[in-house]
C-alpha cells in the first residue's frame, strides 16, 4: 500500500505529529530485562558531581600522571605509519607468553591460548559469555569491583554474593575474611565459576614462600590480600565442585611491600580451569587506550575470541603496536612503579587517619583504600544518616561540597540485599592513583575543612 503524500502545511504538520517520537515510557517498554537489572553506577554518578562542584577526583581510579615515554611515543609512531585498520599484533601473545612463563612457571600457547581485548573489562565480559548460560551461578566475593555483577546479570547468570563481612566478624568487619563454611555451602549443582580479585597474604604463607607463591592479584575496592588457607580452600573447591576460576589481575604488577604477585592458575590442578584477564590499564597509566587480554585454556579461550571478534572486531591498533613496547619495559620501570605507589598509598593513609577516618587494612596492592569512619568522625557524624536515604551518597556528596573531594561510597561495591546497610555505609574508597600535586591539594582540602 502506498501512503499518501501531505499536500498542504496543515496535513503535513499532521503528518509529522503522527511520525512523532513515541512517548518515552513506551520506549522504556523496549528495553531488555537485563538492561534494567542493572543499575546507574555510583562511580560515575559521583565523578559527574565532582567534575560539577569543581572537587578533586580521588573516586575513579585512574592515574592522572602522564604514561611511560617509551610507551606513548610507540602509540605515535604507529598512528604516523598509518596502523589504522583493524589488527591482531601477535606480538603481544608472545610476550605474554613469556611473562606467564617467567612470573607464574605456566606454560601457554601464544597462537591459540591468548585474546586481546579491549580492556580487562571487555576480557571479561567476553570470558562471561563464552561460559555463563542462563541459570548458571558465579560466586562473588563481596565487596567487589562493580562490573562483575552487571556481565553475571547480562549473560542470564546469577551472581552469588558471599558477605564475608556479615559472616567472619559481624560487627567487625573491616578485614574481609573468608568464612570457609559459608563459601563452601555457596556452591550448588548450578555453580559454574567464582570470580576472583583477591589476593594471597605472604605474611601467613611461609611455606608458600619456598614454592615461590607469593601473593594473589590484589582487589578492589579493599587492597586486602588472601591468606594461603583461602586462596587453597578456594583452588580445591573449584576441582571438588568442578568449576571454573575467572580472575582479574589488573593490579599485577602493583603489589606492595614484600608482596608479589601470583595467579590462581599457579596452583595444582588450576590452569586448566582458569581464565586470567588483565590489561595494560593500571601498569602503565593508561587506562584510556583500552588494551587488555583474556588467557585461557585452548578451548576456552577460542571462545573468547569469537564473541570479541563478532563484539568489537579488535582492539584499538595503535594502542596494541604501542603495548608491544609496554610489556618490554625493563624491571627498574616495575619497581620503580611499585615505589612511587607505595608514597602515594602512605601519604593518604597519612591524611586519612589524621582527619578521622579509620584505615584498618593498609593495601597491600591496587590503587585504593577502603577507609572507616569513625562515629565521631570530624566530618560527618554518620551516625545520625538513615540507611533509607541512602547515607553512602550523601557522605559523598557532602565530603565534595564541604572538603571539595570525591571518593566513592563503599556501600557501592556490596551487592544484593544486604542487612548491615549502616555498616557498609560507613566505607568510602579513596583512589590514590593520582599525582603528587592533586593528592597534595586533597590532603590540604580534607585538612582545612576538619579545621587540622
Ligand atoms: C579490579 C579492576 N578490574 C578491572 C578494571 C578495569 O580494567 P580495564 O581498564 O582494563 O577495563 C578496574 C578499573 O578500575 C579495576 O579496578
Amino acid at each position: 500500500m502506498s501512503r499518501a503524500i501531505p499536500s498542504g502545511p496543515g496535513q503535513a504538520a499532521n503528518a509529522q505529529a503522527r511520525l512523532k517520537a513515541p512517548a518515552i515510557d513506551k520506549m522504556e517498554a523496549k528495553l531488555s530485562k537485563a538492561s534494567r537489572a542493572l543499575n546507574a553506577s555510583p562511580i560515575q554518578e559521583i565523578s559527574h558531581l565532582a567534575q560539577r562542584c569543581g572537587a578533586i577526583n580521588l573516586a575513579e581510579g585512574f592515574p592522572d600522571f602522564p604514561a611511560p615515554p617509551q610507551v606513548k611515543h610507540a602509540a605515535v609512531a604507529a598512528i604516523a605509519a598509518d596502523l589504522n585498520q583493524y589488527r591482531h599484533v601477535q606480538g603481544i601473545c608472545d610476550l605474554l607468553a613469556v611473562k606467564m612463563k617467567q612470573n607464574h612457571v605456566l606454560d601457554f600457547d601464544p597462537l591459540t591460548d591468548f585474546v586481546i581485548c579491549c580492556g580487562q573489562s571487555e576480557a571479561f565480559a567476553a570470558t562471561i559469555l563464552a561460559t555463563i548460560d542462563q541459570g548458571d551461578e558465579v560466586l562473588i566475593f563481596d565487596p567487589a569491583y562493580e562490573t562483575y555483577e552487571s556481565c553475571i546479570i547480562l549473560a542470564g547468570g546469577i551472581p552469588l554474593e558471599l558477605r564475608i563481612s556479615q559472616v567472619y566478624v559481624p560487627l567487625d568487619p573491616p578485614y574481609w575474611t573468608l568464612n570457609v563454611d559459608k563459601f563452601m555451602r555457596s556452591f550448588t549443582g548450578r555453580t559454574k565459576a567464582v570470580v576472583l580479585n583477591r589476593s594471597l597474604n605472604e605474611e601467613k604463607i611461609g611455606c608458600i614462600k619456598e614454592t615461590n607463591y607469593n601473593s594473589y592479584s590484589p582487589h578492589n575496592p579493599t587492597g586486602k590480600v588472601f591468606s594461603k588457607e583461602e586462596l587453597e580452600v578456594i583452588a580445591a573447591a573449584c576441582c571438588q565442585m568442578d568449576c571454573l576460576a575467572i580472575t582479574d589481575e589488573v593490579y599485577e604488577y602493583i603489589t606492595f611491600d614484600t608482596h608479589k604477585h601470583l595467579s590462581i592458575a599457579s596452583l595444582p590442578m588450576m590452569k586448566e580451569r582458569t581464565i586470567i584477564t588483565s590489561s595494560l590499564s593500571k601498569t602503565f597509566s593508561v587506562t584510556g587506550w583500552r588494551i587488555g587480554w583474556a588467557c585461557a585454556p585452548t578451548a576456552i579461550a577460542s571462545a573468547i575470541r569469537n564473541i570479541h571478534i563478532k563484539i568489537t572486531d579488535s582492539a584499538p591498533a595503535p594502542f596494541q603496536e604501542a603495548a608491544l613496547a609496554a610489556l618490554q619495559s625493563p624491571p627498574e620501570y616495575f619497581s620503580s612503579l611499585k615505589a612511587d605507589y607505595v608514597a602515594r598509598r602512605d601519604f593518604l593513609i597519612k591524611m586519612l587517619s589524621e582527619v578521622g577516618f579509620q584505615v584498618h587494612n593498609k593495601p597491600q596492592g591496587s590503587v585504593f583504600i577502603f577507609a572507616e569512619l569513625p562515629k565521631t568522625c570530624l566530618l560527618c557524624d554518620v551516625s545520625e544518616l538513615s540507611p533509607a536515604t541512602f547515607p553512602f551518597i550523601d557522605f559523598v556528596k557532602e565530603l565534595i561540597e564541604k572538603a571539595g573531594v570525591a571518593a566513592v561510597p563503599g556501600r557501592g561495591f556490596f551487592h544484593g540485599d544486604c542487612n548491615d546497610l549502616t555498616q557498609q555505609s560507613r566505607y568510602v574508597r579513596f583512589a590514590f592513583c593520582k599525582s603528587n600535586d592533586t593528592l597534595s591539594a586533597a590532603d590540604q582540602k580534607m585538612r582545612s575543612c576538619v579545621g587540622k
